[in-house]
This record gives C-alpha cells, sequence and structure tokens, in this order.
C-alpha cells in the first residue's frame, strides 16, 4: 500500500492536517487525588472534591492554548472496585458538577459529552448527562468529554459490535469502519497530547485506540494542584517535539 492510501485509510476528512493545530485534542488522566488527600491527613473524598476544582479550572484555561477537545478520565470501569463509599462520593461529586457548571458551560460555548457506559450509573446522573450534552450541543469554543464508566478496550468491542450488527454500514473495509464505529459516540478525534498527572506512566485503559500517535506527557503535579501553568508547561513540551507518524524528519536527507 502507498503512503498516502495509508494515510487515507485512517485520516479523518474533516481533519487534512492530523495533528495540526486548526484541531487540538488533549487527553487528560487526572490521577494523584487520593495521595494529595492523604498528604493533608484528610479523606480521599476531599482529594476528589479538589479535583473537582481543577477540573473547573483547566477547562475554563484550555481554549486559550488552542484546545479544540478536552477529553478528561474521570471514571474507569475498573473503578467500581473501589470501595463503594468513594464510588458514591466520585458519582455525587459527578452530578453536582453537572448540576453547577450547566449554565457555566453554555454561556462559555463549551460543547459537553460523556463517553463511556450509561447503563450501570444512577438514572440521575444519567438524566443529568443527557440534559447537559442537549443544552450545550451547540457550542463550539471547546469539545470537553468526560470518560465516566469508561474502558477502551470495551469502547472497540462496542463497536466492533456495532459494525457485527450493521451499523454503522461498513462502507469501505472493515477498518473504516471501526474507525467510525470509534469515534460515533461523541464524534472525538485522535489525541494528540496525552497527559497523565501524579506521577504513573502508564495509560490505564484511556483512548488506546484514539492516542496511537498521541505525545504522552507526564508530571508529578497531582491533580488537584494542576494549575494552567502546568497545563501551559505540557502544551509547550507538546509543542517541541516531532511528530512523524512513522515517517521521518520533513529536512532529512
Ligand atoms: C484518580 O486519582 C482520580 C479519580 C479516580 C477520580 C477523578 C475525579 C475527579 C478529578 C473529580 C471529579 C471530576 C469531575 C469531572 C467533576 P486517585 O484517586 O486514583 O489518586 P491516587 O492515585 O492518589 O489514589
Amino acid at each position: 500500500m502507498t503512503r498516502s492510501g495509508l494515510d487515507s485509510r485512517w485520516r479523518d476528512p474533516e481533519q487534512p492536517e492530523r495533528g495540526g493545530r486548526d484541531r487540538f485534542h488533549v487527553a487528560i488522566n487526572m490521577d494523584g487525588n487520593g495521595r494529595w488527600a492523604l498528604a493533608r491527613g484528610r479523606l480521599r473524598e476531599e482529594g476528589h472534591a479538589a479535583g473537582a476544582a481543577a477540573v473547573r479550572r483547566t477547562v475554563e484555561a484550555a481554549p486559550s492554548f488552542g484546545i479544540t477537545t478536552l477529553t478528561l478520565y474521570a471514571f474507569s470501569s475498573d473503578n467500581w472496585r473501589r470501595p463503594g463509599r468513594e464510588v458514591d462520593n466520585l458519582m455525587f461529586l459527578f452530578q453536582k458538577y453537572l448540576d453547577s457548571e450547566c449554565a457555566r458551560l453554555t454561556d462559555r460555548g463549551v460543547r459537553f459529552n460523556v463517553i463511556g457506559r450509561r447503563d450501570r450509573i444512577a438514572d440521575s446522573l444519567r438524566r443529568s448527562i443527557a440534559h447537559v450534552e442537549a443544552r450545550t450541543s451547540e457550542g463550539t469554543a471547546l469539545h470537553l468529554r468526560v470518560a465516566i464508566d469508561y474502558s477502551a478496550r470495551e469502547a472497540l468491542l462496542a463497536a466492533a459490535g456495532r459494525i457485527a450488527k450493521g451499523m454503522p454500514p461498513a462502507r469501505d473495509t472493515f477498518e473504516r469502519a471501526l474507525f467510525e464505529a470509534i469515534h460515533a459516540p461523541s464524534g472525538t478525534r485522535d489525541v494528540d497530547l496525552l497527559i497523565r498527572t501524579g506521577g504513573e506512566q502508564r495509560l490505564s485503559d484511556f483512548l488506546l485506540w484514539e492516542s496511537a500517535y498521541a505525545e504522552l506527557y507526564f508530571t508529578n503535579v497531582l491533580w488537584p494542584d494542576f494549575t494552567e501553568a502546568d497545563l501551559a508547561a505540557a502544551v509547550e513540551a507538546f509543542a517541541l517535539r516531532d511528530r512523524r507518524y512513522g515517517g521521518i524528519l520533513k529536512a532529512a536527507p
């Protein structure tokens, strides 16, 4: 297959310069809430509450860095294994965030979506998600996606399942159909920059397909401490990376 053939197979037609700054997708694995709280002699729940404040700061700062899509990993499907009290608190925080931020997100032109399963969360949370998604659907300043009960492996299996059921119709190849099925739930694009806070350096089942060519950035900053300056540092580091997608530098002989 020629290089252009390869490119057209994977490239989103709406994103001709993949990774170009006309679209800039940043994904964040927000790690370190628990350690932030423990270091202060506080409950893990207080760490999550401080993490919610960092979410607000980051969402509000994102457009000024040219970020067009921001995907935040709030609750992995494996997080159900945590103690019931912590899970309940996280669900409460998601509900509170939706209730308190809906008008603010709308005013700021933020389009909001949740990715992940919706069949295991409470009806009230599911309804609030649908409400905020509908209210913010016209937003163009930033596409905010929050991953709740999310597993990248499960998303891939679900996409394959949709194809097996004939949705969407396999227009070209299986790969093209898979690409579309994975991106369909909230119309996302490949990740350009994947940030993980909290010092760990792993993917933890987050956006495995979409991050195939993501630049990875790890920081020891615990998520509740993450500020606009930390986001700036990550974006600056990204700007210095050479993105070759398996090719070679243009200037190379
Ligand atoms: C990982 O830190 C973080 C989580 C599992 C929850 C993320 C939730 C928030 C940032 C708050 C609310 C979010 C929204 C969208 C309003 P951890 O608890 O595993 O930290 P640790 O590794 O230090 O224990």
